[in-house]
C-alpha cells in the first residue's frame, strides 16, 4: 500500500538539471550577481504594524536568503502609511535589503486617467528611496498583481498601461515594469513599450489540477499503486509556465536583449472564506513536497529566472504565508491560520534562495527536519456551513519530511507506534512521506552511526490528525527541529 510514496533525492534532480534544453535564443540575462529573491508581502494584512514590526520582518526575510519585498498594496489610506514605515524600516537597516511595489489591480482603480495619476504619484514617491529595488540605475522595479483589465480611460488596455503609465511624460524612461497580467502569453506582444518582464504569479502552484483534470488521468486519487495520486506527479513544481512565458516574452524583447523573467514558488493554498464574506473556498495542489520541488525547478532553470518571488511572507487567507502569524489577518481566516505556523519553511528558504543567486548545489549547515500535514483527512465530513473546498479531492492525507543532511544517515518517520518506516538519506535534500490517518502524530528521527542527531517528536504535543473535526482546514501545520549539538 504504500510503494507509491516516493523517495525524490536531489542527486536525482541534478542530473536532471544537466540535461535540461538551452532554450534561450536570445542574448544571455544579467550575470547571477544580479539575481534576487523576494517575498510578496501583503501591505493589506500590516494595519496595526509598527515600524519594529517591519525591521523584524526585514531581518528575518534577511536572514532567510531573500534579497527584499514586493509590497502588495491596495488604496486603504493606512496601506500608505505602513508603505512609508517599510521604507523607513529598509532604509534605516542601511543593509542591502529593497522593496518594491506590486500595484494590486484587483482592488485599485484602473478605469480613469486620474487613477493613473494616483498610481504614478504613488510610486514616483518611494522611488528615490536608497531602498528602492533598481536592477538597472535609474529604473524602479514596479510589479503588479493582475491588471489586465485597465484601460486608464483608453481604448484598450495596451494603451492605456502605455501612454497612462510606463510611457507617461513623468514615468518614462525611469521604472522597469514587470506586472503579472492574468492573460494568454502569446497576446504579450501586443504590450511593446508596456511590459519590461512578466511576473508569473500561478507559476507556483500547479493550478490546471482540478479535480475534473485529476479524474482524467487518474481512476484512484486517494492513491492506491499503481495509478493513484502520483499520476499527479508530474505537474508539481512544473516548468510547462516558465517556459511558455520565456517564449512568448522574445517578442518583447528590445535590442536583442530578453525581457525580465520573474518566477513564482508557493508553500501551499487554501482560501475558506463564505459567500458572505470574500466568496472564495478552494484549493490548489500542493502536496508531493511542491514547496522543496518548485525551488528545485527554478535552480535548474536559473539561467532564464531573473527573479524569483516567494508567494508569499503574510497573504494567511490563501495558506501561502511563510513568515510568522502577525499583523492583522483577513477576518474569518484565523479559524485555519492560528496554530499552523509555516516558518519551518524559513531555513529551507534560505538553502534554495542561495542555491539559486550563486548556481551551487544547496549547502546545508546543520541537520535539520522539516515535517508537515493537513489536520484532518482530505474526504471527512463536518458540520462546516461553507463547505469543503473545491479540488479538495485531489490531496492526499500525508505527512510530508523534507531532511537536510550534513551528511548520509538515516531518517524514521512515523505517525503511530506502529508505522515507523525508516529510509537512508544522502548528504543534501531529501524528500520523504508516509500516510496519516485519525489519530495519528508528526514524528521524525535522524541518526547517524547508530546515533540520533534530530528528533522531531509531536512538536507542541498539540497535532493529531482529526477524524471527526468540526470545520475544515486545509492548511498545514509546519514544524521542524535542528540538531542540538
Ligand atoms: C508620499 O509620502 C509621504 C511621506 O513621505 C506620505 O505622507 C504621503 O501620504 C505619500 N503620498 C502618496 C501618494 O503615496
Ligand atoms: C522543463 O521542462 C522540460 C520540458 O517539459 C523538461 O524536459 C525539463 O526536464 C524541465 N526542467 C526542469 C528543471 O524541470
Ligand atoms: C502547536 O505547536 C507548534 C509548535 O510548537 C506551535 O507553533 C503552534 O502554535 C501550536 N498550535 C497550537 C494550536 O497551539
Amino acid at each position: 500500500m504504500l510503494s507509491f510514496f516516493t523517495v525524490v533525492s536531489l542527486l536525482a534532480l541534478s542530473s536532471k538539471a544537466a540535461a535540461l534544453p538551452l532554450r534561450r535564443s536570445l542574448n544571455e540575462r544579467q550575470d547571477a550577481s544580479t539575481k534576487f529573491v523576494v517575498a510578496h508581502h501583503i501591505v493589506g494584512n500590516t494595519f496595526p504594524y509598527t515600524l519594529q514590526d517591519w525591521t523584524n520582518d526585514m531581518n528575518l526575510a534577511s536572514a532567510s536568503g531573500l534579497d527584499g519585498f514586493a509590497l502588495n498594496v491596495g488604496p486603504d489610506d493606512f496601506q500608505t502609511t505602513q508603505t512609508v514605515n517599510a521604507f523607513q524600516a529598509a532604509e534605516a537597516l542601511g543593509s542591502n535589503f529593497k522593496l518594491f511595489f506590486s500595484l494590486d489591480m484587483s482592488v485599485l482603480p484602473c478605469a480613469t486617467p486620474d487613477d493613473a495619476a494616483a498610481l504614478r504619484a504613488r510610486v514616483l514617491n518611494f522611488t528615490s528611496s536608497p531602498a528602492y529595488l533598481q536592477r538597472t540605475p535609474g529604473k524602479a522595479f514596479v510589479s503588479t498583481f493582475a491588471g489586465e483589465s485597465c484601460t486608464f480611460g483608453q481604448t484598450d488596455v495596451p494603451t492605456g498601461w502605455r501612454t497612462q503609465f510606463t510611457q507617461s511624460p513623468d514615468l518614462q524612461g525611469k521604472i522597469e515594469f514587470v506586472p503579472s497580467f492574468f492573460i494568454d502569453p502569446a497576446t504579450f506582444s501586443t504590450f511593446t513599450e508596456v511590459m519590461d518582464g512578466s511576473f508569473n504569479f500561478n507559476s507556483g502552484w500547479p493550478i490546471q489540477v482540478t479535480t475534473d483534470f485529476a479524474n482524467g488521468i487518474s481512476t484512484d486519487l486517494t492513491g492506491s499503486p499503481p495509478d493513484g495520486a502520483n499520476a499527479l506527479n508530474q505537474f508539481i513544481g512544473a516548468n510547462a509556465t516558465d517556459i511558455q512565458q520565456i517564449q512568448d516574452l522574445a517578442a518583447l524583447s528590445v535590442n536583442g536583449v530578453a525581457p525580465t523573467y520573474m518566477a513564482a514558488v508557493a508553500p501551499w493554498f487554501f482560501t475558506h472564506f463564505s459567500p458572505q464574506s470574500f466568496n472564495k473556498n478552494f484549493i490548489f495542489l500542493a502536496d508531493q513536497h511542491l514547496y522543496a520541488r518548485r525551488w528545485e525547478t527554478l535552480i535548474a532553470e536559473r539561467d532564464q529566472v531573473d527573479l524569483v518571488e516567494v508567494v508569499t511572507w503574510n497573504d494567511y487567507g490563501e495558506s501561502h504565508y511563510i513568515g510568522p502569524i502577525e499583523g492583522a489577518l483577513p477576518a474569518g481566516s484565523e479559524a485555519w491560520v492560528d496554530g499552523f505556523p509555516h516558518q519551518a519553511f524559513l531555513d529551507l528558504t534560505k538553502v534554495y534562495a542561495e542555491s539559486f543567486k550563486s548556481g551551487n548545489a544547496p549547502v546545508i549547515a546543520q541537520d535539520e527536519l522539516i515535517v508537515y500535514s493537513r489536520p484532518h483527512p482530505a474526504n471527512v465530513q463536518t458540520s462546516d456551513p461553507v463547505g469543503p473546498p473545491t479540488n479538495f479531492q485531489v490531496t492526499q492525507d500525508a505527512i510530508w519530511a523534507i531532511v537536510m543532511a550534513t551528511a548520509p544517515g538515516s531518517v524514521t518517520l512515523s505517525t503511530t507506534s506502529s508505522d515507523a518506516q525508516t529510509f537512508d538519506v544522502q548528504a543534501g535534500i531529501t524528500k520523504l512521506s508516509i500516510p496519516i490517518a485519525p489519530g495519528g502524530t508528526l514524528n521524525a528521527e535522524l541518526t547517524r552511526n547508530g546515533a540520533s542527531v534530530v528528533t522531531l517528536a509531536n512538536p507542541g504535543s498539540n497535532f493529531t490528525f482529526n477524524g471527526a473535526p468540526e470545520l475544515f482546514n486545509y492548511n498545514i501545520l509546519v514544524t521542524s527541529a535542528i540538531a542540538s549539538s
